[in-house]
């Protein structure tokens, strides 16, 4: 069983997703703190009522990312885990720590990367006119939203689609691929080697 921290910035419906999956047996590991760095939102009620423990770490209250994402790495070490979870973690990384946790931290982005990395996604495949939009599950490296996509999954954009109703579209989807790419992980079954993801000892080919 796998020691799991999950990293949160707003309503937590991939950490529901997560912990129902833990809770079902999908996901053979355990989610040892919820950390946050905004506090009143609602995925740390989640997590709460699933009782799990939780940190609010405001980011508002440090002179620098680097002092954040020291005091970040601290508290993140202190449960040893073996897979750090960013879903809907809304903050840059710095590399220094990024580098702590190389191969071992996962994030969701709400787009077919390597398109549109950084914010506003859905109004980016609207304005282009996109066909098709979707979301990627990736390991984290220190290229913001650029480290190697481990998982995909693809919604046809509608004529009468908005920014809301292709992020609901796509939440159903991210409540679906995360969990499953968290489960692999636990199983050994998903690995990053030299930049690269491998699942059953296979390259997965780079996206894009
Ligand atoms: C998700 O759509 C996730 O893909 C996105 O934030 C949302 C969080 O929703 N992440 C990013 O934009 C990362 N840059 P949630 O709080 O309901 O899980």
């Amino acid at each position: 069983t796998k020691n799991l921290v999950v990293l949160i910035s707003g309503s937590g419906s991939n950490l529901q997703a997560i912990i129902d999956a833990t809770k079902s047996g999908q996901i053979d590991g355990r989610i040892c703190a919820v950390i946050s760095n905004k506090a009143d939102v609602y995925g740390i009620e989640r997590a709460k009522k699933a009782g799990i423990k939780t940190h609010v770490l405001n980011h508002k209250a440090y002179a620098s990312r680097e002092a954040y994402d020291q005091d970040l790495a601290q508290v993140i070490e202190t449960y040893q885990p073996d897979l750090v979870i960013l879903a809907g973690f809304m903050r840059i990384l710095t590399a220094n720590f990024v580098q702590k946790f190389v191969g071992k931290m996962l994030n969701i982005h709400p787009s077919l990367l390597p398109k549109y990395q950084g914010l506003n996604t859905h109004q980016r495949a609207l304005d282009a006119k996109d066909t098709e939009h979707g979301v990627s599950v990736h390991f984290v490296t220190e290229e913001l939203d650029g480290g190697p996509v481990v998982c995909q999954a693809c919604i046809k954009v509608l004529s009468n689609d908005t920014a809301e109703t292709l992020a609901q579209r796509i939440h159903a989807e991210e409540h679906i691929i995360y969990p499953k790419v968290v489960e692999w992980f636990c199983q050994d079954r998903l690995t990053m080697r030299n930049g690269n993801a491998w699942f059953d000892n296979e390259l997965l080919p780079p996206t894009g």
